[in-house]
């Protein structure tokens, strides 16, 4: 299913709210490519802790200047249906989403503003022919201001909390609820209160609280929405 005309999807929001799920499913539906821009701040955090440049803090001068050795791209992978991160040819997706030290740290990586800069640039880059429904926390204020279309999803702490905690413990990782809300919070708060970029609704941002709305309720929603907004029927959208 094709739209009439090309657009932009930039979707943000709190951590561990259902942003992916959402967007991959927007993607599926339109055609669209998926971009998950957490995945690449996530990537540049794995970088710097394999490279030595994080101990009680981040050696920002350091990353800084080898900015430019970190190459990250997407690869699909039929078997598991996702796009996969890769880090300098290696493929990273696993440890970027399981690596606890990954999450701990993520948030002081983005607040740094060169970091912002360069990955910034590189979302632009891929979605500089629309076409694609981007997911992170400044899509709709920063990297696409122009997005046709701009979601921005909340939940209570406690229960993006229980899915994160849910979704670890699906692929076997042993973590504690108590640890992972801590986490949720930390990261909320960083990334709410820096300098540059913080997270926050764009103006024209439509926002969905989803404490009490299931996956499939919310993308029926949006997919009404885009109905709505750019003229087709709910039935059209889901026959494809
Ligand atoms: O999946 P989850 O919501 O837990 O987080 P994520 O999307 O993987 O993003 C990880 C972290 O990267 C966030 O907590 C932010 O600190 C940072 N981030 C950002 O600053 N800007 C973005 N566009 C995307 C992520």
């Amino acid at each position: 299913m094709t739209l009439k005309q090309d657009i932009i999807i930039a979707i943000d929001g709190f951590a561990s709210c259902g942003k992916s799920t959402l967007a991959k499913s927007l993607a599926k539906t339109l055609g669209y490519t998926y971009i998950d821009t957490g995945a690449m701040y996530r990537a540049v955090t794995l970088y710097a802790l394999h490279n030595g440049l994080i101990h009680q803090k981040v050696d920002k001068d350091k990353l800084i200047n080898r900015l430019d050795e970190i190459k990250i791209s997407f690869n699909y992978n039929p078997e598991t249906d996702r796009n996969e991160t890769i880090l300098n040819g290696q493929n990273v997706e696993k440890d970027i989403r399981q690596n606890q030290n990954v999450s701990k740290w993520v948030s002081y990586i983005a607040e740094i503003p060169e970091v912002r800069k360069y990955l910034v640039h590189l979302q632009q880059q891929l979605g500089k022919n629309k076409r694609v429904v981007m997911d992170g926390r400044d899509i709709g204020t920063v990297v696409f201001p122009d997005a046709e279309l701009k979601l921005f999803l909340t939940a209570s702490p406690e229960e993006r909390a229980r899915r994160r905690y849910l979704e670890l413990k699906n692929n076997g990782v042993d973590v504690k609820f108590e640890d992972i809300l801590e986490n949720v919070l930390m990261r909320d708060k960083i990334d709410s209160t820096r300098d540059v970029s913080p997270l926050k609704p764009a103006k024209d941002a439509i926002v969905f609280d989803n404490t009490n709305i299931n996956v499939e309720e919310q993308f029926a929603m949006v997919l009404a929405l885009i109905a709505q907004r750019f003229g087709y029927r709910i039935d059209c959208l889901l026959e494809s």
